[in-house]
């Protein structure tokens, strides 16, 4: 991965740093899978990026594995050319064929449903106080099990992140 062209796509694509930080931050903890970080490239550049990593599913005080995609982020100038659907279905495909169940992510609820997003309520999983239960989203993938329920738990890794992940994300489809 080309550490610092992916820094410069979350740099461009986020109002803020914290989530091109939240890629070094994984990067340091152990919690990095190299096979769960995916980059987009078109004509040679690096415009996007996504990579999926594991936090805990609080289940009745038990910590079950679960895949979080963040961040997510194609470069604001080659966005509207399939790049973002092409990465998603990369990170499905590479879930699924893992055997993970699913996939979380604070999302737009505008844009994840197309993937079969859904929100995350509905399996019964919660995010962490104080986040909005509205912008957690889930996928399931073919290794589902409908026990898995809980209250979601992000690691360490996570704090640079959470005043972002806190905010209710603005209305508009365009950023
Ligand atoms: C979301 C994002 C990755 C999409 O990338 P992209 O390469 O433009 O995606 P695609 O070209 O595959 O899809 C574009 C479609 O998504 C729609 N779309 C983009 N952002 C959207 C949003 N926030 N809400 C609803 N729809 C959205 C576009 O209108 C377009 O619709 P169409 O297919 O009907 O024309 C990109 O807009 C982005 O990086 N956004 C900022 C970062 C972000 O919010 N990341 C998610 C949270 S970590």
């Amino acid at each position: 991965m080309d550490a610092a062209a992916v820094h410069a796509v979350h740099l461009a694509a986020f109002p803020t740093a914290a989530e091109a930080e939240l890629v070094a931050s994984i990067r340091a903890s152990g919690l990095y899978i190299p096979d769960f970080s995916i980059v987009a490239e078109l004509e040679g550049r690096v415009v996007g990026h996504a990579l999926m990593s594991h936090a805990d599913l609080d289940h009745h005080g038990v910590r079950l594995p679960v895949l979080v995609l963040a961040p997510f982020a194609v470069h604001p100038a080659s966005r509207g050319r399939g790049t973002g659907t092409a990465l998603m279905h990369e990170c499905l495909g590479r879930a699924d064929h893992a055997g993970e169940p699913l996939v979380l992510l604070v999302g737009h609820p505008g844009y994840y449903p197309r993937f079969g997003f859904a929100p995350a309520g509905r399996y019964g999983i919660r995010p962490p106080e104080p986040m909005s239960d509205a912008v957690l989203l889930a996928k399931r993938l073919s290794g589902y099990d409908p026990t898995w329920r809980g209250q979601l738990r992000y690691p360490a890794a996570f704090e640079v992140v959470m005043d972002d992940l806190e905010r209710p994300l603005p209305p508009s489809a365009s950023s």
